[in-house]
């Protein structure tokens, strides 16, 4: 049996984790995306954003021809027979998604279905709020190709799971995969293809309806929100109570087989592309249901202050702000990425900026994305030594391992004072506190 001909709407983290993924193994995929220079640096195989392993992946599919990145819809439809949407869908000021972005794709997919005389499926990825599928875009596709869901081409919602920095790990090997249906046909049909792909190493595979697939993605989201809020509020609990070290609790509690220790490491809150939106997407979803979620609300709202939290310890052990230099470890919301969304170093650099500090940074690979949005307000360095130079302070804000191979004395021996807050608790307080004027989160004094 010949394989599936696949196509990718929009090439941002997750679209280019698809096709990227499917052309590991015997497929040919076209990708389209809106965005002109995004397209031409894909075809030239140089990766539009920093990710591991995808660098050399892209270079390989375009030399085999196994991926394209075209602009127009058209022959995206009618040279393939499955269609992933994986546009983005960010926040409105009031929290819901907006959907401007997805919409337009659904229409464009319609048009170019007009033409298409054979049986297509169209698969959204992105993450919509429950509804979405079934009540916008497929009444989008039906009104602009003319031709019926069902019959005429299939529909289904399949939500992403992949987390940037592991994102070709999780694309091939996931812990499960949803399917919702808008009928059998459709379900069939994106099950064959995903069996076909991982073949004997095919995950758990849930199918439900459009809805229920839609609202299992926004509740994975809300649970690790949830969990990593959870710890936040337990760390700072610690920090009022001599010789606790939320680290340490996390470990006991962690071990405990129903709650496992993944998604409990205190610090400065989550950020990112999704949590956060996700979290602000939920709860406006469901209050236009007619239900307040109030434990999302105190999720959001632990985690709108956490970041906060750096300057407070910073301010406990240099009384003003003021005229000092602070040094920052980290600018991506995580490590292994360069993705600056909602990162929580860009509160932590705003309230330094404003209280008068002075502020240089370093992140192995986030820098650029810093620049754009901090332009000439901060210095840049070259390296973690040279960020830490005459530094009358130290936040370590992203967990990247070249910062957890640091020694004290990088500390002492460069900085004007040392002082370091650990933001991600990923030093060992017993030898940096000995050494170092230290606070961390979640460590009671
Ligand atoms: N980034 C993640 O880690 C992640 C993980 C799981 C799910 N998701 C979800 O997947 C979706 C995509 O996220 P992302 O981070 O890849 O987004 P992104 O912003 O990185 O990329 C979106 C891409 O879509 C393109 N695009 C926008 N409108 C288009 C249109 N009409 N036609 C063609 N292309 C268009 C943009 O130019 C961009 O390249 C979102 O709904 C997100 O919530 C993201």
């Amino acid at each position: 049996m010949k394989p599936h001909k696949i196509s990718v709407i929009g090439t941002g983290y997750v679209g280019l984790s698809t096709a990227l993924g499917f052309t590991t193994k015997d497929y040919s995929v076209i990708a389209v995306d809106t965005d002109k220079e995004k397209i031409e640096k894909i075809n030239k195989g140089l990766l539009p954003f920093h990710e591991p392993h995808f660098q050399e992946l892209l270079e390989k599919a375009i030399k085999t021809g196994k991926l394209s990145c075209v602009s127009t819809f058209e022959k995206a439809i009618s040279d393939t027979d499955i269609t992933f949407v994986t546009v983005g869908t960010p926040s409105q000021p009031d929290g819901n998604i907006d959907l401007q972005h997805i919409e337009k794709a659904a229409c464009k997919i319609g048009k170019a279905l007009q033409k298409k005389g054979t049986y297509h499926l169209v698969v959204i990825k992105s993450t919509v709020t429950p509804t979405t599928t079934e009540t916008s875009l497929k009444h989008l596709i039906e009104k602009h190709s003319g031709k019926l869901c069902g019959p005429n081409f299939g529909l289904c919602m399949s939500p992403e799971f992949l987390r940037e920095g592991s994102a070709l790990s999780d694309v091939l090997h996931p812990d499960r995969i949803i399917i919702g249906e808008f009928d059998k046909k459709s379900g069939d049909t994106l099950e064959e293809l995903l069996k076909e792909f991982y073949n004997k190493n095919t995950p758990p595979i849930i199918r439900t309806s459009l809805s229920t697939a839609e609202l299992i993605k926004y509740a994975s989201n809300a649970f690790l929100a949830t969990k990593i809020s959870f710890i936040n509020t337990i760390a700072n609990i610690c920090e009022k109570i001599s010789g606790a070290d939320v680290a340490l609790v996390a470990k006991g509690v962690g071990l405990d087989k129903r709650i496992s220790p993944l998604f409990l490491n205190a610090g400065l809150g989550y950020g990112g592309s999704c949590f956060p939106k996700d979290i602000k997407a939920l709860i406006a979803c469901s209050k236009t249901l007619g239900y307040e979620p109030e434990l999302l609300e105190s999720v959001e709202n632990v985690n709108k202050i956490q970041p906060l939290k750096a300057i407070e310890l910073c301010k406990d052990l240099l009384t003003n702000l003021k005229g000092s230099h602070i040094a920052l470890l980290g600018l991506a919301f995580k490590p292994h990425t360069d993705d600056m969304r909602e990162a929580v170093s860009i509160p932590i650099i705003n309230q330094l900026l404003k209280e008068g500090a002075n502020v240089t940074v370093y992140d192995p690979v986030a820098i650029p994305n810093a620049k754009s949005i901090f332009k000439d307000k901060i210095k840049y360095a070259a390296s973690a030594i040279q960020c830490l130079k005459k530094a009358d302070c130290c936040i370590l804000i992203t967990e990247w391992d070249e910062f957890k191979k640091l020694k004290p004395e990088d500390f002492t021996k460069n900085m004007k004072k040392p002082i370091l807050i650990d933001g991600r608790r990923i030093y060992n307080p017993n030898e940096f506190g000995k050494k170092l004027l230290f606070k961390a989160i979640g460590l009671g004094q």
